[in-house]
């Protein structure tokens, strides 16, 4: 596969898959943090081609709009978080999957954001209940490590790094991280984010604690396998990760906040890239046979909120034996209801 030498531009939006990102110049001298590394298991290869293709179909039949492909390349070369704004179900998420596919940076590591999500469960978890069960089991038990005498050089298989804390691990290349629906969470998400987004880093004290007895720790990552070692109870990153934050805009955020972060905000899309992008997911035949319904969603946009998964759903139904003219106008207004329509 050949790289692409479009100028600045990193990420091309083209969805098809290359090297560029080690044409990735330095970072801007405040945005170098100097964690050392890798030591840790790179991230699972190939999970991201699925991911791409499940996602967003054949993912070289849709392309980023330029204005966004610009936008996305700033927050690369800057380090700096993307803010993703924009209406239900125009593809805030996606974004994420598709510079990681592109860039074949591996996994997305994911942080979908409730009302009870704590920044501080997304670093990481220390299972010490866990830890202190085993620790009293009898010593015939299953595990004779932290028996009452061992030494503590067990604690690093109670730590579990969480998708922000994985991130942040020094590895050779840049991951991707998908901090999901942030105007779900608590008001107070934003502002413990910004240290975090300053320093690059933070620290785990159960490990700080140890760490002249214990300077080197082995933990688990988010992701499946994964293992690191820590050294000195800090995790500091190498390259700022790309963070992709998406919002629909149910709240605001603090302005130094959004000052830190690069804004993207993607338009609902018109009937040319809902066709592309339902070409992408059900193929050419299936978007050239759906204009009917293509037309009922942008109608429907027009006045409320319809997401292009559920265009998706009424397209795949009405392409897959539905041919009956009133049942299939009555599939589609069925499925291509407002979301804040809250009847069954
Ligand atoms: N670039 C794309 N190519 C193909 N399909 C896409 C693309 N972007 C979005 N889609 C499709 O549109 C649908 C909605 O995308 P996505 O879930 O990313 O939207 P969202 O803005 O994150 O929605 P929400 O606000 O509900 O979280 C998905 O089915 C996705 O597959
Ligand atoms: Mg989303």
């Amino acid at each position: 596969m050949t790289e692409p030498d479009d100028g600045w531009l990193i990420y091309q939006g083209t969805g098809v898959p290359h090297g560029g990102i080690r044409r990735l110049p330095p970072p801007p001298p405040w945005r170098a943090f100097g964690g050392r590394g890798p030591d840790y298991s790179q991230p699972p290869r190939g999970s991201e081609v699925h991911e791409a293709s499940r996602r967003f179909g054949n993912p070289q039949s849709y392309r980023t709009p330029a204005e966004a492909v610009e936008i996305i390349n700033a927050a690369l070369l800057l380090r700096r978080p993307l803010l993703v704004t924009g209406a239900p179900g125009t593809g805030k998420s996606t974004l994420a999957y598709a510079i990681a596919y592109e860039l074949r940076l591996g996994r997305v590591l994911y942080w979908p954001v409730n009302s009870r999500s704590t920044l501080a469960r997304a670093l990481y978890e220390y299972d010490a209940l866990g830890r202190a069960q085993e620790a009293n089991l009898p010593p015939e038990g299953p595990a004779v490590v932290g028996a009452p005498d061992a030494p503590a050089n067990d604690i690093g298989g109670y730590i579990r790094l969480g998708p922000v804390g994985t991130a942040l691990l020094p590895g050779p290349m840049p991951r991707v991280l998908l901090i999901d629906g942030l105007d779900k969470g608590d008001l107070d998400l934003p502002g413990d984010l910004l240290p975090l987004m300053e320093d690059g880093a933070f620290a785990i004290p159960e490990l700080a604690r140890v760490a002249s007895s214990l300077p080197s720790v082995q933990v688990m990552t988010d992701d499946p396998g994964g293992l690191a070692v820590l050294r000195g109870g800090l995790v500091r990153c190498r390259e700022f990760p790309i963070v992709v934050i998406t919002s629909n805009g149910d709240r605001d955020f603090p302005p130094d906040f959004v000052r830190r972060c690069v804004r993207l905000e993607i338009a609902k899309p018109d009937r040319a890239r809902l066709s592309s992008i339902v070409a992408a997911h059900l193929g050419a035949d299936a978007a050239a046979g759906a204009e009917d319904v293509v037309q009922r969603f942008l109608e429907r946009g027009e006045h409320g909120d319809v997401a292009v998964d559920q265009l998706l759903n009424a397209i795949y139904l009405t392409s897959h034996g539905v041919r009956e003219t009133q049942q299939r106008a009555r599939l589609v207004d069925l499925l291509l209801r407002d979301a804040r329509d809250g009847r069954p």
